[in-house]
């Protein structure tokens, strides 16, 4: 039995990934302009919660305040009309040529003054919109050559522009969170912040540094050959993941976007585990928006374009049963056990023992059998081979 997604799923697509028109590098667009009004109706209907949006998917670029205000109304129609919510908004800093350099980072003092504007005025219509979250992804942030850019200073107009914006949320009282969305290449030959580790150490260096957390996306930490469940999970720990970009990559290469699990489908399956069973208890660890940024494949038409929608929430509920089965199986919890997995957990010092109570104990080093412990078996086959089965299905 195929699972059907509910609101209470809490899925959310961008408007930009229904609504691409399949335009690349090497071809022309192969699907007409989709209005962001039948995206909100077409979304719910498939049992989507919310979308998100940057301010160009919705109101062209240079639009008058007229158009501008009619693009708005319709939209907030169609959010009445369905019940789907915003959580979730960005500004586009890559598709005008203006920003070919950049947009907080151009070595064009003029154009970083302009993105600025650009966000605050977005930023107003995020907090209309009720969004929690507005996401930063630097796609433009970047260089191709290491002449062109003093990287140091480009970091620095980075942070000022983050601060500045998050001093202007806090100003207004908007109560949003700010989310960096990391990303190795693609469209710059290398973009600032090319990770989810970057990105928490820049983010750390912020003087507003508790309301910015990360947006990491699947596709992105795997282009850079990052384990995504490493990364998403050193942002958990650092009580940074904010927002989450849902979708499928198949190693370093370009940006794939595919449909969540049509990359590295056991990759997913653990970050599912990760998401919806590693909190305290089994407890989910994560309670954001369950966000999907991919594109519908080139090939196909409105077709595809639905068919992959409910795709990526099908796959995330099939992917969180098979998790719960696998937490589920007194085999799987006998091999965990077996394999020491939950041992990790107890601090490697007791309770004030500190340096000196560890040189004081002769079962540490002194008498350790370093050859006995050295040939056990941590039996990690055996669990991953259960966590593949659990996975397909098999068990
Ligand atoms: C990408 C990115 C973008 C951003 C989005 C938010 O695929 O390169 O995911 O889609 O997420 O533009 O600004
Ligand atoms: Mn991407
Ligand atoms: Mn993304």
């Amino acid at each position: 039995m195929i699972v059907a997604p509910k609101r209470e799923d809490h899925f959310s697509f961008g408007l930009w990934t229904v609504g691409w028109q399949a335009r690349d590098p090497f071809g022309d667009p192969t699907r007409p302009w989709l209005d962001p009004v039948e995206s909100v109706h077409r979304l719910s209907e498939l049992g989507a919660w919310g979308v998100t949006f940057h301010d160009d998917d919705l109101i062209p670029f240079g639009a008058d305040e007229a158009e501008r205000e009619k693009d708005i109304l319709r939209f907030k129609e169609a959010l009445a009309e369905t019940g789907m919510v915003v959580p979730m908004m960005t500004t586009n800093l890559f598709t005008h040529p203006v920003f070919k350099d950049g947009a907080f980072t151009s070595n064009d003092r003029s154009v970083r003054r302009f993105a600025l504007r650009k966000v605050v005025r977005n930023l107003d219509l995020a907090a209309e919109l009720g969004a929690a979250t507005y996401v930063f992804w630097g796609g433009r942030e970047g260089s191709e050559s290491d002449a062109a850019k003093d990287v140091r200073s480009a970091l620095e107009r980075y942070r000022e522009a983050i601060d500045t914006l998050a001093e202007y949320v806090t100003d207004r009282g908007y109560g949003i969170r700010f989310a960096i969305e990391p990303k190795p290449n693609e469209p710059r030959g290398d973009i600032l912040l090319p990770t989810v580790g970057s990105a928490l150490a820049f983010i750390s260096t912020l003087e507003h540094s508790g309301m910015v957390g990360v947006n990491p996306e699947v596709g992105h930490e795997q282009m850079a050959n990052m384990n995504f469940v490493h990364s998403i999970s050193q942002a958990l720990w650092q009580g940074k993941l904010f927002h989450i970009d849902l979708n499928g990559q198949r190693g370093p290469k370009f940006d794939q976007d595919l449909v969540f699990g049509h990359g590295d489908l056991l990759n997913a399956f653990f970050l599912v585990d990760l998401l919806e069973n590693g909190g305290p208890g089994g407890a989910p660890a994560y309670d954001g928006p369950r966000h999907f940024d991919y594109k519908p494949l080139r090939t196909d038409g409105a077709d595809g374009v639905w068919e992959s929608a409910r795709a990526n929430m099908v796959t995330y509920l099939l992917l969180k049963e098979r998790a719960a089965a696998f937490r589920a199986d007194p085999e799987v919890q006998e091999a965990l056990a077996a394999s020491r997995v939950a041992e990790l957990a107890q601090p490697t010092l007791a309770p004030g023992e500190g340096y000196k109570g560890l040189l004081a104990d002769r079962s540490s080093y002194e008498d350790f059998d370093v050859e006995a412990v050295a040939s056990q078996s941590y039996g990690f086959v055996r669990l991953s081979q259960l966590a593949l089965e659990h996975a397909v299905g098999a068990r």
